[in-house]
């Protein structure tokens, strides 16, 4: 019985990539199943961890600078690698940690510019709880031959997000993937909307409001920085940048909490009504704003 929903579960969820679950309406209408599928992997399969979404990025640093970046990269003074040796141990962390994650996608920043890549991927790859790879790049540097090489495994999905004429080594990377048999998707600026989620200052709402705005956020995309698995990337950039860094929004990996904890504190996490940064952001609210996709500073 557990297996099958299982299947079904992820045949959906697969399913739902390729309809773009991205879109706003139909990713708030999915949310409450997400959310109650997830509930009951965890209740009644023994506490079983099943999360859909989780981007680790690599690096701080990119070599494009977009007013309106969700991780608000351009507005780091002194971008920095994540050291990859840091990274490996926490994957293992929460690869030891939880049943399944259908995404596990691996970016940046600009993902190429990080010399340590290959581990990742391979780590990544070799966990058999990771039913997807992707790995996100803007479209400006072509990937080594090694990389291409491991690219090929029929787990991962290369993606390139074409930003037009910024993303200069487009065209010519898909050409190689093709011709290399790597899974290549293209997403084109027609394909994507950006929206600005306004600057970091507190916005005073109460928890009906916070409750109503994650309805309509309906984030699904676990943000992995620094070994902690935050609930968005809203919410780990954020409190880098000086929003409060609130314990209640993320999950710690770095220490030595034992398993049996940290799969319970992940599916709270999973199950969260609202985070404290919800309150720092206008995603899921009337507020939020549509802006050009890759405007640069
Ligand atoms: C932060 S980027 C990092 C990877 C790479 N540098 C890139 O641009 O693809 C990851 C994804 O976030 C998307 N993104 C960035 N800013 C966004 C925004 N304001 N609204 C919606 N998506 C955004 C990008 O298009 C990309 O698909
Ligand atoms: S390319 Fe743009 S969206 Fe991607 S990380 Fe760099 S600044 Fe952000
Ligand atoms: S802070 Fe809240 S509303 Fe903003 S993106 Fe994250 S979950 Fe959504």
């Amino acid at each position: 019985m557990k297996n099958a929903l299982m299947k079904l579960v992820y045949y959906l969820a697969e399913k739902g990539k390729m309809i773009g679950i991205n879109r706003g309406r139909l990713k708030a209408m999915l949310y409450p199943a997400y959310r109650f599928v997830c509930y009951v992997f965890y209740v009644m399969g023994g506490g079983y961890v099943y999360l859909y979404h989780v981007e680790m990025p690599v690096t701080q640093r990119c070599n494009l600078r977009c007013k309106h970046c969700i991780f608000m990269m351009p507005y780091f003074k002194h971008p920095a690698d994540y050291p990859v040796e840091d990274l490996l141990r926490y994957m293992d962390k929460l690869f030891d940690a939880v049943d399944s994650i259908q995404i596990f996608r691996l970016l940046g920043g600009e993902t190429f510019l990080y010399k340590d890549l290959n581990p990742l991927i391979e780590k990544a790859l070799a966990s058999p709880k990771v039913k997807t790879v992707e790995v996100v790049s803007n479209g400006t540097i072509i990937p080594p031959q090694d990389t291409i090489e491991l690219m090929k495994n029929p787990r991962l999905i290369f993606q390139i997000s074409h930003y037009g004429k910024y993303s200069r080594h487009a065209e010519e990377i898909k050409a190689i993937c093709d011709e290399a048999g790597v899974k290549c998707v293209v997403r084109y600026p027609q394909d994507k909307t950006w929206s600005y989620f306004g600057d970091l200052h507190f916005r005073g709402r109460s928890d009906k409001e916070l409750r109503k705005q994650l309805k309509n956020c309906a984030s699904i995309c676990r943000n992995f920085l620094d070994g902690r698995l935050y609930f968005c990337p809203r919410a780990s950039f954020g409190s880098k940048l000086g929003m409060p860094d609130n314990p209640n929004d993320f999950v710690d990996l770095t220490g030595d909490t034992d398993r049996k904890t940290l799969k319970r504190q992940i599916f709270e996490l999973n199950q969260r009504r609202f985070i404290a940064a919800c309150n720092y952001c206008d995603e899921g609210t009337g507020a939020v704003e549509s802006v050009p996709v890759a405007e640069q500073m």
